[in-house]
């Protein structure tokens, strides 16, 4: 049955660094638990795999919460860093080391990129204009100006994007623009930055690209990138920042997405020192060794794009591969404080066993980028069933059978071994389903031989066997087997649920299941008397944990975002507006309109100039930003949906006589006009 091992593989796994600004959410748990699962499948088939994190520490927000709590920012990092640690370890997630990018490891390693970078030439010095406030000294990350959109007039809106109609912008373009920091008006002020060239690595990244180091999906996206070029990126903040000052310039510090990946190198140089593992095997350019980044689809322009232009630039080796994940939905809901769907790992841990939503993601995560929900009546269903009702039950209905009539002693041989056989067998498919990252598949593969297993044991009917004499003996080697059985499942699902495992191999008491021990029945021995391994979920459990997510309180923008408004990793958390009730919702006038002419504005990069028809003869003119999306001539003709009653705004083109209605994801580029279905006329109202 044995075959020779495998040579083992060396190999770093690193997940993304979350901010030193919140608290760890379910949204950055469904990445950390996947990534768990991963290294601890490498573990359990006994290859050499290090999993490497840390605290992402600098940064406005960061700057700015340190200040409201009354502490200097190092202090409060290194608070938030314990905070993480432990939410991060009672989910079961591993790290060999979590660290943070204030470190001097950190900050050695930035400085050596930038300096090897600056000899090669990539490095450029502009000087550019940005919004700055007057009050602070200080000047403003978009995200800390507010004002009314330049597109369609919406109050109270960021300064890169408008939430009312999805237009991207300069903080400059915003109306009566003030800093959220002071009220105050920025104004416009010069600064001199250091740009890093990414133009010139788009050959070599292009080559990068296609070179099976990404999912397809990212691929694509980085076409997209390509085609509209590679721009230099600002890779400079000023003072006052939390951050490290740039070398050679004065009062300029890297901007946190320089040193944030960096970071990676660092947490394991300072876990290498402490353990006297060979950092070099693992980064230097001509290394053999195996590198992945566990990250959300929202920060894969840092890790595909900049990241390997840097490693490159700087002669150390690229990453093997970059697997992104999607964004996690609760109940169907982006996670929203307002929408009472924003979970807390501590919410979570507060009332629920980590395994059960590490077994619900992997039952759910495969290779690609999809999203994930948590739907909470599909997990207790789920949880329940699969993993409680099938796999546990197994364990529970023989083990106290054996506790009790066999004084815990199994048999000397395997009633079935080729039922036997058949589980081992599995392990291949299963072990590679895990090693793709279709969880989900190992999970159905896994759950399927559970099905086998009780099959088994309902057809022997241990129960009834041991009631008679003749057949005592018969019911000792059938749980003999299903527990042989039912070791293979826990082997299989030990880098899911580690902590059931745990108490699992303490009950079988002969040290710990590995891939490699797979094949080896555990015959003739005395195991240790069997004891409750997990409950069912109750309903209860949930909805106490709703409530405690329903009292969160509301973010404000310097707890959420970073100061070029890339989201926490694996979250996609998007701020609704304030509630309206039913009246305020009446005063909105849509009506159906039809597209009737649709022109360019040449000197407008994002608008359509609209003639719409809203029925009896009434015709408006409307100025829509979505000439990114659409070409003039293929809206002709089309039907849509408009706000009929918003007063009109004199642009620098003409008159805008109301907004037409059309989806956008901040995050994406696509831009979809609202259609009625077939049937509906200019002029109805939508209510
Ligand atoms: O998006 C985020 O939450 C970042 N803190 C992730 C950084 S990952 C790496 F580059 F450090
Ligand atoms: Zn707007």
């Amino acid at each position: 049955m044995k075959t020779s091992p495998a040579p083992k593989r060396q190999i770093l796994v690193t997940s993304a660094l979350p901010y030193a600004n919140g608290s760890i959410h379910l949204g950055h748990m469904l990445e950390y638990i996947q990534s768990d699962i991963w290294v601890r499948l490498q573990k359990l088939r006994l290859n050499h795999c290090y999993h490497i994190c840390g605290t992402d520490a600098h940064g406005t927000p960061i700057m700015i919460r340190a200040q409201k709590e009354n502490v200097d920012p190092e202090e409060w990092v290194k608070r938030i860093n314990k905070e993480e640690i432990e939410d991060i370890s009672a989910f079961d997630v591993a790290f060999d080391n979590f660290y943070t990018t204030h470190s001097p490891e950190n900050q050695a390693f930035a400085n050596e990129i930038y300096l090897k970078l600056q000899a090669k030439g990539d490095i450029v010095i502009k000087t550019i204009e940005q919004s700055y406030d007057p009050i602070q000294n200080m000047f403003l990350p978009d995200r800390f100006v507010k004002g009314e959109c330049p597109k369609c007039g919406a109050k109270d809106q960021y300064g890169d994007s408008c939430e009312a109609c999805g237009a991207t912008y300069n903080p400059t373009e915003l109306k009566n623009a003030v800093s959220t920091l002071t009220g105050a008006t920025p104004i416009l002020k010069q600064t001199d930055h250091a740009f890093f060239k990414l133009e010139n690595y788009t050959e070599k990244l292009k080559n990068w690209t296609v070179g099976g180091h990404l999912q397809s999906q990212i691929s694509n996206k980085l076409g997209e990138w390509f085609e509209a070029g590679l721009k230099s990126w600002d890779i400079t903040r000023d003072a006052p920042y939390f951050g490290f000052p740039i070398p050679g310039l004065v009062d300029k510090y890297f901007y946190v997405w320089l040193d944030a990946p960096i970071g990676y190198m660092a947490s394991f140089k300072h876990f290498c020192d402490k353990n006297n593992v060979d950092f070099n095997a693992y980064w230097h350019k001509d290394s053999t060794t195996e590198l992945y980044h566990f990250i959300g689809k929202d920060i894969v322009y840092f890790h595909a794009l900049f990241w390997p232009a840097m490693l490159m630039g700087a002669d150390f080796r690229t990453p093997t591969a970059i697997f992104a994940h999607g964004f996690l939905s609760v109940d169907g809901q982006k996670m929203s404080k307002s929408r009472g769907t924003f979970i807390t790992a501590r919410q979570y841990l507060n009332h629920l066993n980590p395994d059960y939503l590490r077994y619900y993601f992997a039952a759910k995560l495969g290779s690609g980028v999809d999203d994930i929900d948590l739907n909470f009546q599909d997990f207790i269903q789920r949880v329940n069933s699969d993993l409680v009702n099938k796999f546990v039950n197994i364990g529970s209905r023989l083990g106290a059978i054996l506790s009790k009539q066999f004084e815990s002693k199994l048999s000397a041989n395997l009633d079935k071994p080729e039922l036997y056989d058949h589980f081992v067998k599995q392990s291949e498919e299963i072990g590679n389903s895990f090693e793709q990252r279709e969880y989900h598949k190992a999970i159905r593969e896994i759950m399927a031989l559970a099905d086998l297993a009780n099959q088994y044991v309902d057809q022997e009917k241990p129960w009834a066997l041991i009631k008679n004499p003749e057949t005592h003996a018969k019911a000792q080697a059938v749980c003999t087997l299903g527990l042989n059985l039912f070791k293979i499942l826990a082997t299989y699902l030990k880098p899911v649920v580690p902590s059931l495992i745990i108490k699992i191999e303490q009950f079988f008491n002969q040290g710990e299941f590995t891939w490699e021990n797979l094949a080896d029945p555990i015959l003739g021995k005395t195991l240790n008397p069997f004891t409750s391994l997990l409950t069912r979920i109750d309903q209860k459990q949930v909805d106490l944990i709703m409530q405690e997510a329903q009292s969160n309180p509301e973010l404000n923008t310097t707890e959420t975002t970073t100061d070029n408004a890339a989201a926490p990793a694996g979250s996609n958390i998007e701020p609704i507006a304030e509630i309206i009730n039913i009246d305020d919702f009446g005063k909105i006038d849509l009506r159906v309109a039809k597209i009737v002419k649709a022109e360019a504005v040449p000197e407008a990069e994002k608008l359509l100039k609209l003639t719409l028809d809203i029925g009896e003869g009434r015709h408006r003119q409307v100025f829509a930003g979505i000439k990114s999306a659409y070409q003039p001539e293929a809206l002709e003709g089309k039907f849509t949906v408009m706000v009929a009653n918003l007063a009109p705004r004199k642009m620098r083109f003409g008159l805008s006589e109301g907004m037409v209605l059309a989806a956008k994801n901040p995050n994406e580029s696509g831009l979809y006009i609202l259609e009625p279905h077939d049937g509906a006329k200019p002029g109805m109202r939508v209510q």
